[in-house]
């Protein structure tokens, strides 16, 4: 499951970056210097994905700069900056949200400094102002838990009131994993989203937003549909506080499947959880070395991933990594 598989696809662009790069460290014999731009440390995905990132530079011998965005695209754009003006070999980030960064991408590729996406997409015109891009495929997650969804109530009339707690908004995560459930129910009218807002991914935001949704529609609601672990933990919180028996009254569905969510998977509170690995930090790192000895890369690297319900939970917690 946790294999990676490279898309067939080879790109030009990243071989034209990889000459570029290809006369700085690795011509030289230098170490590569990686400059790494860091969504934050919202959830414990992102601990984890940052431990990775981290790790695996070091096993690669890689001279990593990086920084922390907090969330914010503003901080991004300002350590991609400095990332260029320092003359890193490549840069890599993984991004807030999906629009708004051709100016700052285009002042990478005038400086020749390729640069790869890890984790969430952008949303860019232009295919050359990145080589590749590393991640999950969050429509596919979206995807896989509306199938669930559609089992686990093949035999209910409905309607079924899905109250949808959302990631940061304009996320690549937070638009898929909303796209993706649609894609799935929207052929069934018994489902229905009777209300959605984002939890930023913390599990403050995730229990904010979920006290709310308990006081304006309290038992109405079938399904909690949370974007990441930390959130349905909030909700599970909230949904307890209000009385609410979270996993038996509402059924919970989750994404990451991080420790802390199979936990609540084992203790009954998370019905399903689907697969988001944050181990990135690997292929980050080979694929920097390929660019930088000037080998193509693939276009998009997705990461294979699944989907766990609550009964598989306790025999498959104590292989988790993260
Ligand atoms: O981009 C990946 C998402 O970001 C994870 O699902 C979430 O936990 C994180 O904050």
């Amino acid at each position: 499951m946790k294999l990676v598989r490279k898309i067939a696809l080879r790109t030009m662009v990243g071989a034209a970056f990889a000459l570029a790069a290809g006369t700085s460290a690795f011509a030289q014999g230098k170490p590569v210097t990686l400059g790494f731009s860091q969504v934050g440390a919202e959830s414990a995905w992102r601990t984890a994905n940052t431990v990775s990132v981290k790790a695996a530079a070091k096993d690669a011998g890689i001279n990593l700069k990086f920084s922390d965005a907090q969330q914010k695209q503003e901080n991004q754009i300002r350590a991609i900056r400095s990332f260029i003006a320092q003359k890193v070999d490549v840069i890599a980030f993984s991004p807030v949200v999906e629009s708004g960064w051709e100016p700052v991408l285009e002042e990478a590729k005038r400086a020749k400094i390729p640069v790869v996406l890890t984790d969430r997409a952008i949303d860019v015109k232009d295919p050359s102002l990145y080589v590749t891009m590393i991640g999950s495929d969050f429509m596919e997650e979206g995807r896989r838990a509306g199938h669930w969804l559609e089992e686990r109530y093949k035999n209910e009339p409905g309607p079924i009131n899905i109250a949808e707690l959302q990631g940061t908004v304009g996320s690549a995560p937070a638009n898929d994993r909303h796209a993706g459930l649609m894609e799935v129910i929207k052929s069934d009218p018994k489902f229905k989203v009777i209300a959605s807002q984002s939890g930023d991914f913390t599990l403050a935001g995730g229990k904010q937003v979920m006290e709310a949704f308990a006081k304006t529609y309290g038992k109405k609601i079938n399904v909690v549909y949370a974007h990441n672990d930390d959130m349905a933990l909030g909700a599970i919180q909230a949904m307890e506080e209000a009385g609410i028996k979270p996993g038996k009254d509402v059924t919970v569905v989750s994404f990451d499947a991080t420790k802390g969510g199979f936990q609540a998977m084992v203790d009954g509170k998370i019905n399903v959880d689907v697969e988001c690995s944050p181990l990135l930090g690997p292929q980050l790192m080979a694929a920097v070395k390929d660019i930088v000895a000037g080998k193509p890369v693939a276009r998009r690297i997705v990461t294979d991933e699944g989907i766990f319900p609550m009964n598989v939970a306790a025999q498959v917690m104590p292989s988790r990594k993260y």
